[in-house]
């Protein structure tokens, strides 16, 4: 069943994007060579449960922290440790807050220090697959569009999108119908509504889409080793497209 939101909803739902946002912008600052990716979840937590919020992720089906940091390889999900993070690598960062009775989540993949040429096309080309995604969206879109102008744009540059996983309908709960895949057909799906807030989060793999579980039981890598990005926003839609409620401001300017 999809949950069409009030606007009342809606405010809830902004002003829980509006911690996460701020979340973000604290773990941004933090991404360097040197901090586990378990200070980083420590950072989100503090954050978060400062700001009246709780993360959504935590104890999520029994998952232990407050953000999934995954690098490298690791497409999602991957368990904060004590880790640190190297230059070169890249790391996709994925938070959910729950506040006032409403869930967002977001995802951005950030480099650490310097990275290859190819990382740094995966990291665009993800986050342009978003873009390419939401183009499609408004009061009376098919979803498979979303999907299909996704999967294109990743395809056209060479990259390939991960089957197994996809975005989601989101705001009472983390998940809500419907499934949000990033590959699709025009014209396939279902309609979509004013007042619909969905997650939209390309993964994309530098090599084969095919992916795997690690024994931990959340990890998901890439079959072939090879890097996968994540890109993730919370979004209503509107009559006349889609309000991106977990995008600051400054990301805006080059988008
Ligand atoms: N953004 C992820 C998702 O949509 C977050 C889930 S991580 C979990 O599924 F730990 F909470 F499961
Ligand atoms: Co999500």
């Amino acid at each position: 069943m999809i949950i069409i939101k009030s606007q009342e909803a809606l405010s809830k739902m902004r002003a829980s994007a509006r911690i996460l946002k701020d979340t973000f912008r604290l773990l941004e600052e933090n991404v360097k060579a040197g901090i586990t990716t378990e200070e980083l979840d420590r950072l989100a937590y503090e954050y978060i449960t400062r700001s009246g919020g709780r993360p959504s992720f935590l104890n999520y089906n029994g998952y232990p922290a407050s953000i999934c940091a995954s690098v490298d390889e690791e497409v999602v999900h991957g368990i904060p440790s004590k880790r640190r993070l190297e230059g070169g690598q890249i790391v996709g960062i994925d938070i959910g807050v729950f506040f006032e009775g409403f869930h967002t989540d977001a995802a951005r993949t950030f480099a650490v220090g310097k990275i290859s040429p190819e990382k740094q096309k995966l990291i665009d080309v993800t986050r342009q697959c978003f873009f390419e995604g939401l183009a499609a969206v408004k009061e009376g879109a098919r979803l498979g569009d979303v999907g299909y102008r996704i999967q294109r744009y990743a395809e056209n540059n060479g990259f390939s999108v991960v089957r197994d996983l996809v975005g989601h309908g989101i705001g009472v709960s983390m998940h809500e119908d419907p499934n949000v895949p990033n590959f699709g057909t025009l014209g396939h799906g279902i309609r979509l509504k004013e007042g619909m807030t969905l997650a939209i989060e390309p993964m994309i793999n530098a090599g084969s889409y095919h992916v795997k579980w690690l024994g931990d039981g959340w990890t998901v890598v890439t079959c072939d080793g090879k890097p996968s990005a994540h890109y993730e926003n919370t979004v209503v839609v509107t009559k006349e497209g889609a309000e991106i409620l977990t995008l600051r401001r400054e990301e805006k300017a080059d988008g």
